[in-house]
């Protein structure tokens, strides 16, 4: 588990030429698609569904992708990712009144099962459901938008979630998503963060290819630091 993985989130990129945006990120070494689902209900925003993941798949993309729901109802929506390619599914807690079916679905289904946690919400949600997470997701801001400010308050609750993994014998990821720049990777390694999703600072540049090069860089730099 001591790989950090670059997460792009499409929620920026230009989606009249959406393969090739993909492509380019996983070129330059991204390793897995982040994959924003909104319903304007759970938030006040709408984004895509199902089928947009079926055409990047075909177009093809085999990297994996997490697809992150933020919608509600959730229940109905989980198999249609997972026949449409998401290896990951990750929902709200609030987005179900039974949070342990719901985690159940996404598992029957075959994709890895993550659970996001709100930017108010307490990490204590997990603890009668980790046995199932492959993936904790911590919003580092509050859902529904892409460009907005990183929230401080996530690198203690990434402190206070690596003791709680570390009492279980589970590899569960931890992704930080939302504000997400180039100051903040450094910080969210050491505190023990193993997927970085990012969306505006990647897509938002002309040359998202340059940035996860620098993005990768980072991280090798990181850790040849740490080793010495
Ligand atoms: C917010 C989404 C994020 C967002 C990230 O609700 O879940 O994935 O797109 O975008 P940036 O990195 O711009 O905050
Ligand atoms: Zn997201």
């Amino acid at each position: 588990m001591n790989k950090i993985l670059i997460s792009p989130s499409i929620l920026s990129a230009n989606f009249s030429i959406l393969g090739k945006e993909i492509k380019n990120v996983l070129q330059a070494g991204a390793d897995m698609i982040h994959f924003d689902v909104m319903d304007n209900h759970y938030v006040p925003n709408l984004t895509f569904g199902p089928i947009v993941l079926e055409s990047i798949r075909k177009y093809p993309i085999s990297a994996p992708i997490d697809v992150h729901i933020m919608a509600k109802p959730v229940d109905n929506l989980i198999p249609l990712f997972a026949q449409a390619g998401a290896n990951f599914i990750t929902v709200h807690p609030e987005s179900t009144y039974h949070l342990d079916r719901t985690l159940g679905i996404i598992k029957e289904n075959g994709c890895k099962v993550g659970l996001a946690i709100n930017p108010s919400v307490s990490i204590n949600v997990i603890d009668h459901v980790i046995d199932k997470l492959d993936l904790i997701l911590l919003m580092s801001v509050n859902p529904g938008f892409s460009k907005q400010i990183f929230i401080e308050n996530t690198f203690k609750k990434i402190f206070e979630l690596k003791k709680k993994i570390n009492l279980t014998k589970k590899k569960i990821y931890i992704s930080v998503d939302g504000g997400v720049k180039f100051c903040h990777i450094k910080p969210l390694i050491k505190s023990g963060v193993n997927i970085l999703v990012i969306g505006s600072y990647i897509f938002d540049n002309i040359n998202s290819k340059f940035i996860v090069k620098k993005i990768k860089h980072e991280i090798n730099n990181f850790k040849n630091i740490s080793v010495v």
